[in-house]
């Protein structure tokens, strides 16, 4: 299915979470170096922008580059930060324009100076955008993301101002990076793999996956929309039984 027509509309996912994977085998199956895949997944990234923005999807969460991509050779990592920052100014103005609000999650600190500065420039820029929230996930980690959320916990704890007691489901979420975002109903994960590579651990609990064999520089609008339509025709169930849910 490729058709936009096909889907139904009051049952979009509202918050679609992506694992962008095989930038990497895209450019080797073309005898090309790996950056040139990543280059060509930055055309996908524009893509799925805005078909989420046309199709009406609240939040969209793309995972750019994890806590284990720092240990990639130097140069691939270098090349990735290039694009990275590359992407943020180019894309600034698409971005406005589309009422589009960036949001970064991860380790902002880690990111180099040239980087970091023109991600917090755009995020500052579109923070009163009321479109679609675009959520980079940046030098992110779920097992990170939620060792930042427990010290910030415990440090509340130890001032008296947080009560153990008081801790609950909500509580956590809301020290979390996507605090006051819902929680991902969908994860799509090209390239294939059938594994979450440390990415919202905390707030993927329920969502449904769709993994596809489709390479990231492949993806479009149409893939994109296979997805949801996907999404469409599974029951959720969250530990009820089907008569329940209906
Ligand atoms: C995903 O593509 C992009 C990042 C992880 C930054 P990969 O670079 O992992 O591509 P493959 O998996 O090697 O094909
Ligand atoms: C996951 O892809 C991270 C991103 C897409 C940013 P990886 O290519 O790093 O994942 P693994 O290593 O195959 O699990
Ligand atoms: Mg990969």
């Amino acid at each position: 299915m490729t058709d936009s027509d096909e889907l139904d509309l009051d049952n979009i996912p509202s918050h679609v979470a992506v694992i962008m994977d095989g930038n990497g085998r895209w450019a080797q199956k073309r005898g090309l170096p790996r950056p040139l895949g990543h280059r060509q997944g930055v055309e996908s990234v524009q893509a799925i922008v805005r078909a989420g923005g046309e199709l009406g999807v609240k939040i969209l969460t793309l995972y750019a580059f994890s806590t284990e991509n720092w240990n990639r050779p130097a140069a691939e990592v270098q090349a990735l930060m290039g694009l990275l920052k590359n992407f943020l100014q180019s894309e600034l103005k698409t971005i406005t324009e589309n009422n589009v609000s960036l949001r970064c999650l991860g380790q902002r600190e880690r990111l180099p100076d040239e980087v970091g500065n023109v991600l917090d420039d755009a995020i500052a820029r579109t923070a009163e955008n009321s479109g679609l929230i675009l959520n980079l996930a940046l030098s992110y980690g779920g097992r990170n993301e939620i060792v930042r959320a427990i010290r910030q916990i415990a440090e509340k704890c130890r001032q008296g101002v947080l009560a153990p007691e008081e801790i609950d489901d909500k509580l956590v979420s809301a020290h979390l990076d996507t605090a006051g975002q819902a929680d991902p109903d969908l994860l799509i994960r090209t390239g294939g793999e059938s594994r979450l590579s440390n990415f919202l651990l905390w707030q993927l609990s329920y969502a449904e996956l769709y993994i596809t064999e489709t390479l990231w520089p492949d993806f479009r609008k149409k893939d994109f929309i296979a997805a949801l339509a996907a999404f469409q025709k599974r029951q959720r169930r969250f530990g009820k039984i089907s008569n329940q849910v209906g």
